[in-house]
C-alpha cells in the first residue's frame, strides 16, 4: 500500500471513545518494549508518529492511527510489564481480550510482535490463543533481528516457531527490524493481502 496520509486519530482508554468509523482494523499486539510502536513507524515510514520508549509500559491507552483516511492502525499496550500499576496490569487481559471481540468485524489483521531474542512466553501464547479464537488473521513479527547475526537469525525463527506455532493464516513468523528495514517489505506484502479481501 502507498501511504499517502497518516496521523494520530485517537487514544481511548474506554470503548465509547473508540472512533466510529468503520475500520479496517490492523492491531498490533505483543509484549511491552518489544517494538511495536516502532513498528507501526516504520511500516508508515515515520518516525515519531507512534511513541516510543525505552522504558517498558509506554503505551497505555489504545492508540488509533489513521491511514490514508481508510483504515486504522491500532496500537495496543503492551502486556507482562511487571513494573505497571497492579490496577493497570489487573485491566490489561480483560481490556484487550474485550476490545478484541468488541471490535472483531473491523479487524483485518493482527499483528502479534514478540522480540527475536526471546523464546515466546505464556503471554504470547494466550495472545495468540485469543486471535484464533476470534479468527483473526495474524501475523507474527519477530522484532530486533537486527541484534541477531545471520546464524542466530535462523535459531530465533525456529524457537519462535516452535514456541508460537506458524500462523494459519501467514505461515512462519517474519524476522523484522525498525532500525534497518529488514522485513518491512514481507509484512506489508502480508497486510496488503489482507485488507485486499476487506
Ligand atoms: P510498549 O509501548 O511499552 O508496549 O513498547 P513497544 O512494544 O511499543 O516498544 P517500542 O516501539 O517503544 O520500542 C521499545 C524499545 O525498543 C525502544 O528503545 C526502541 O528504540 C527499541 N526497538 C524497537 N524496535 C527495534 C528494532 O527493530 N531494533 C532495535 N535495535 N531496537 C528496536
Ligand atoms: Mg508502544
Amino acid at each position: 500500500m502507498k501511504i499517502k496520509s497518516s496521523r494520530f486519530d485517537r487514544a481511548a482508554v474506554r470503548p465509547e471513545q473508540e472512533p466510529r468509523a468503520p475500520g479496517p482494523d490492523v492491531v498490533f499486539l505483543g509484549r511491552s518494549n518489544v517494538g511495536k510502536s516502532s513498528l507501526i513507524n516504520r511500516l508508515l515510514g515515520t518516525r515519531n508518529l507512534a511513541r516510543t520508549s525505552s522504558q517498558p509500559g509506554r503505551t497505555q491507552s489504545v492508540n488509533f492511527y489513521r491511514i490514508n483516511d481508510a483504515l486504522y492502525f491500532v496500537d495496543l499496550p503492551g502486556y507482562g510489564y511487571a513494573r505497571v500499576p497492579e490496577s493497570v496490569r489487573r485491566n490489561w487481559g480483560p481490556m484487550v481480550e474485550a476490545f478484541l471481540e468488541r471490535r472483531r468485524e473491523r479487524i483485518v489483521m493482527g499483528v502479534l510482535v514478540v522480540d527475536a531474542r526471546r523464546e515466546p512466553g505464556l503471554l504470547d501464547r494466550t495472545m495468540r490463543d485469543w486471535l484464533a479464537y476470534q479468527r483473526i488473521p495474524y501475523l507474527i513479527a519477530a522484532t530486533k533481528a537486527d541484534k541477531l547475526s545471520g546464524n542466530k537469525r535462523v535459531v530465533a525463527l525456529r524457537t519462535i516457531t516452535e514456541g508460537l506455532g506458524a500462523s494459519p493464516d501467514t505461515g512462519a513468523p517474519v524476522l523484522v527490524s525498525s532500525s534497518t528495514g529488514l522485513g518491512i517489505r514481507a509484512v506489508w506484502r502480508h497486510l496488503d493481502a489482507a485488507l485486499a479481501g476487506a
